[in-house]
């Protein structure tokens, strides 16, 4: 009978530069959101009562041994346990999150990371990152269906990543710590349906979604480089166009476009959506002396939250 309680967290991400496009073979880049996180406890529970699952914010709590087997949280579970070969542990397990769902910030992917990490400690056998990613992987396909797999790799790895489809992912560093606004539409937005929406139009106009997907590559291996060089004007260019050509896409929707162009006015040096838009969230590449006013332009133009993070170097709170 195990008597320690353990906890572990994973944090969001937000796609810079490439979603959509990383479905049909371009590069993405992705990083991960150090503020906001999903946060899971694991505690001796009581003595041959299985293991009984607690999603704080979905306000459910259940028995595993009762979960369905397309519950994201039991598969994670179950998962883990068939990878350890491990008994169900007498145990209570509890999630956490900042992260708003449905939203494009890898609330999903939080919350199975931590959940592996988490049970897999508890019962004295951490993953390393590569089984906790590949576990991770097999949950995302019961929230999005045909997954990139980008979602699982920044979560796990907590780094930036440069991604492409069925290529090892390449972790890479940060030239120049920066800040990023990310602004809450308030407009839940189904992964899955938008990427089957953009398949039936690619389907449809082949030629031209293929000379958009190319560009959108085309601009996920330059902001790759101007992260890396810490070019953050540069960075602010490339993140407008790939907001452009999400626009041409059809991804995008009005009241997203309104807080883009109202974080721009404010003197955000870019913004975009980011993930799989049809609501979800924007991003704004934003300098330090901006922070105050760009939050209080995303307000008014409709964001109902706006957070700060501040992606590579040291905490500065
Ligand atoms: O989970 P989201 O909303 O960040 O969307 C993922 C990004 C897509 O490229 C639209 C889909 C995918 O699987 O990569």
């Amino acid at each position: 009978m195990k008597t320690k309680a353990v906890e572990r967290s994973a944090p969001g991400k937000v796609i810079l530069c490439g979603e959509h496009s990383v479905v049909y073979g371009r590069p993405a880049i992705a990083v991960p959101v150090r503020d906001l996180r999903a946060r899971v406890r694991v505690e001796p529970g009581v003595q041959d009562e299985g293991l009984y699952l607690v999603a704080t914010n979905l306000k459910e709590a259940f028995a595993f041994g009762e979960a369905s087997d397309e519950h994201p949280l039991a598969k994670a579970v179950r998962l883990v346990l068939n990878y350890l070969q491990s008994e169900e542990p007498d145990a209570v397990l509890t999630v956490e999150s900042d992260l708003p769902i449905a939203s494009g910030l890898g609330s999903g992917a939080a919350v199975t990371v931590a959940t592996v990490r988490a049970l897999s400690a508890f019962l004295d056998a951490e993953l390393p990152r590569e089984t906790v990613n590949e576990i991770a992987y097999e949950v995302e396909k019961i929230h999005h269906g045909t997954p990139s797999g980008i979602d699982n790799t920044v979560v796990s790895w907590e780094s930036p990543v440069y991604f492409v489809r069925e290529r090892s992912p390449e972790l890479f560093e940060i030239g120049l710590p920066f800040h990023l606004l990310i602004a809450n539409s308030g407009i839940a937005s189904s992964t899955r349906e938008a990427v089957a929406e953009v398949h039936r139009r690619w389907i449809a106009s082949l030629e031209y979604y293929e000379i958009l997907f190319n560009c959108i590559g085309a601009l996920a291996n330059a902001a790759r480089a101007a992260v890396e060089q810490g070019a953050l004007q540069a960075l602010g260019i490339l993140l407008n166009e790939n907001h452009r050509l999400l626009i041409n896409m059809g991804v995008s929707l009005m009241p997203l476009d309104r807080m883009v162009q109202a974080a721009r006015d404010a003197g955000a040096l870019g913004a975009k959506l980011t993930g799989a838009g049809q609501g979800g969230n924007v991003i704004a590449l934003v300098e330090p002396e901006s922070l105050h006013d760009v939050k209080q332009a995303l307000r008014a133009a409709g964001a109902l939250q706006v957070w700060h993070t501040q992606v590579g170097g040291a905490y500065d709170e």
